[in-house]
């Protein structure tokens, strides 16, 4: 038994480990993060595409990074996960959890035996049979979970758990310690973005949504024939910014307006979904994270949008730095560690 854990973020731009002391206990310290740049299309949408790229990358990581444990925790997150509402007869969670084969494949688009199941429960009811535990099913299809353990597993670490991206988030920027009221996670990667409602630190709803800041950046240069790094920079510096803008940048605000615009839009559809599903249900505020939400003006622009007030996530938490992280990170580094961070909480290794 270590007391160290170091949690896996495999995104679409690199991969990035964060090791924590005491990850199970109410103060955890940051030991350790590191962060190794992948290749294009080597990950796509959180499930690897190419396992000998991204083991490779994660053989340099630890070559580079210090860390002393290979105990790690994975996280999975991508559209081939998904997640239904489900009111399963009451039972302790573990014999819930076995009994998740036997009730749920009607909810599912491939056969039991091709998913991994979890169960979170939310609230307790009466059924038509007898007492019910309301909950989210967690399906995940084995196939797509399957390339990232390899990976790293490939790359000569034990992967003590898997564990789900929005639920890992929810423990790190809103947990039950945190401000009452219905909390909206909501984290904008490059290609995908996590929504979750939590309450007092349950989560109550999650939608992954398979869009972010990448496709801001690939619709510029398919369409006005930027190279990728001239768009990439040309969205970061234009943003929804309504400040003037120089005649010859007009079609990129364009290209922003429409795409960002397209996300802001479904990010607000999901969040009136699950509101006008739970009548009297009010979200207290918004709490962004992911390196999509760093598009200047798309905090103001989601606020307007949704009428929620929207806070930023404060990305490590009340987590003590220690070690190699003990120069304090930049915010922007900070940001990046977040899921990885997020990983590790709860879990002992
Ligand atoms: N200052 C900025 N302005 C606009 N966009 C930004 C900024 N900084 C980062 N981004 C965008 O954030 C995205 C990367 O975010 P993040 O690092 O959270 O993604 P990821 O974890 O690698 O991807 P995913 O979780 O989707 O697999 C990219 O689309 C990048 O262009
Ligand atoms: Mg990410």
């Amino acid at each position: 038994m270590s007391s160290k854990i170091v949690g896996i973020d495999i995104g679409s731009v690199s991969v990035r480990a964060v090791e924590v002391k005491n990850a199970d206990t109410a103060k955890p310290v940051i030991s350790r993060y590191f962060e190794m740049p992948l290749p294009d299309g080597s990950v796509r949408r959180g499930e690897v595409l190419e396992i000998g790229t991204v083991t490779t990358a994660i053989k340099r990581l630890w070559a580079n990074g210090g860390f002393k444990t290979k105990d790690v925790v994975l996280g999975m997150g991508g559209p081939r996960v998904l997640s239904r509402d489900l009111a399963m007869p009451k039972a302790p969670l573990a014999q819930i959890r076995e009994a998740l084969p036997f009730h749920v494949q009607e909810l599912l688009p491939v056969p039991v035996s091709e998913a991994l199941l979890d169960f979170y429960p939310i609230s307790e009811g009466e059924g038509e049979n007898g007492p019910v535990v309301n909950g989210l099913l967690v399906a995940a299809i084995k196939e797509a979970v399957a390339a990232n353990i390899a990976a790293v597993t490939n790359a000569g670490l034990r992967p003590v758990q898997v564990d789900l991206i929005p639920f890992a988030l929810v423990r790190a920027l809103a947990p039950a310690s945190g401000p009452t009221g219905l909390s909206a996670v909501v984290s904008i990667g490059a290609n995908t973005t996590n929504v979750v409602i939590v309450q007092n630190g349950v989560p109550q709803f999650v939608r992954i949504i398979p869009a972010g800041g990448d496709d801001i950046t690939r619709t510029m240069v398919s369409r006005l024939k930027l190279a990728p790094g001239q768009a990439e920079a040309a969205k970061r510096e234009v943003g929804l910014g309504s400040a003037e803008i120089r005649s010859e940048l007009r079609p990129v605000v364009e290209v922003i307006y429409e795409v960002a615009g397209e996300q802001l839009n479904s990010i607000r559809n999901t969040l009136n979904y699950y509101v006008n599903t739970k009548p009297g249900m009010v979200l207290s505020r918004v709490i962004l994270s992911g390196g999509g939400s760093q598009l200047p003006g798309l905090e103001r622009a989601l606020a307007e949008l949704t009428g929620v007030p929207v806070v930023r996530a404060e990305p490590l938490g009340g987590a003590h730095l220690g070690g190699n992280a003990k120069v304090r990170p930049t915010r922007e580094q900070q940001d990046a560690m977040t899921t990885a961070f997020a990983l590790t909480l709860g879990t002992s290794s």
